[in-house]
């Protein structure tokens, strides 16, 4: 089984190329986590958990999830991150996790696709061509590693060093409050009252009010779903997101090979 959470599909095709490499089947973990939902999942012996690297680790409501989840029958299992660039300690973290769970751990594979972090005031206009580039990449890259998972191999994705993951914990809760503040978004006159960004949001931080999108502020994990998501570009965030690419996956597709 192979389970994951993606807010702009980087994730989604991953694991979903990976579930057909393998022949097994990809279970998008976004609905139980909205719902707390904990019932057992069935995973089979292989257990792989996709997910993005947020902050320089994992986006805490998808470790809170897995901390919380039931996966049953696996004895195995690996990890593979979506990143821009950085993993951090994100492969350290799932690894203690999934250790706890009693499994024992495989490894994890890193891949590099574009980064989504428009809201923040470092993330830098990545051009057409290296979102191109990086997606095939990552394509060229799954074959290989869904082999070594099937042969049972480890996988040798970027350890970090003791120093780093000491560092990067110290770190993480003063990173997490200037990276992941929400007191910005806002919805501008170009939204139809759709309701995608209210569905898409993982940690249930949005409800429509008047046919509009309102933000719980202390719920939201920035995600980047409902930014990217909204079909009509309708969401900023203050004014630091006018006029950046709204990205997902599918706008891309056609540059993944293996996946047309
Ligand atoms: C809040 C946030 C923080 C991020 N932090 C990092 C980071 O520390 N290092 C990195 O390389 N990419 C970072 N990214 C980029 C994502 O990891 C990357 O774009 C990922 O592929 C998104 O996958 P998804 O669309 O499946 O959610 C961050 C993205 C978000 C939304
Ligand atoms: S997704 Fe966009 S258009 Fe749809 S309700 Fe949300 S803000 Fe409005
Ligand atoms: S409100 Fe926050 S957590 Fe919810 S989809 Fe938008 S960015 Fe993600």
């Amino acid at each position: 089984m192979i389970v994951y959470f993606s807010a702009t599909g980087n994730t989604k095709f991953v694991a979903q190329r990976l579930a057909e490499l393998l022949e097994d089947e990809a279970c998008d973990l976004c609905a139980r986590i909205r719902a707390n939902d904990v019932s057992p999942i069935d995973c089979g012996k292989t257990l792989v958990v996709c997910s993005p690297v947020h902050i320089s680790g994992l986006p805490k409501f998808f470790s809170d999830y897995l901390k919380k989840a039931s996966f049953v029958g696996p004895t195995v299992a690996y990890g593979v991150l979506t990143d821009g660039g950085y993993s951090g300690i994100a492969g350290h973290q799932l690894k203690k996790i999934l250790e706890q769970k009693g499994m024992r751990f495989g490894g994890f594979a890193g891949c590099v696709l574009p980064g989504i972090h428009i809201t923040s005031i470092t993330n830098r206009k990545i051009e057409e061509e290296e979102i191109e580039r990086r997606i095939r990449v990552t394509s060229e890259q799954l074959p290989e590693v869904a082999r070594a998972i099937r042969a049972g191999e480890v996988l040798t994705g970027k350890r970090s060093l003791l120093p780093e993951v000491a560092l990067t914990q110290a770190l993480m809760p003063g990173l997490r409050f200037v990276g992941l503040r929400t007191r910005k978004f806002w919805v501008s006159d170009k939204c139809v009252s759709c309701g995608l960004c209210e569905r898409v949001c993982p940690v249930v931080a949005i409800t429509m009010r008047d046919g509009r999108p309102t933000w719980n502020m202390s719920h939201c994990a920035h995600c980047m779903a409902c930014i990217h998501n909204c079909p009509k570009e309708a969401i900023e965030y203050g004014d630091v997101t006018k006029d950046k690419r709204r990205y997902t996956f599918a706008k891309y597709r056609y540059a993944a090979k293996g996946n047309e």
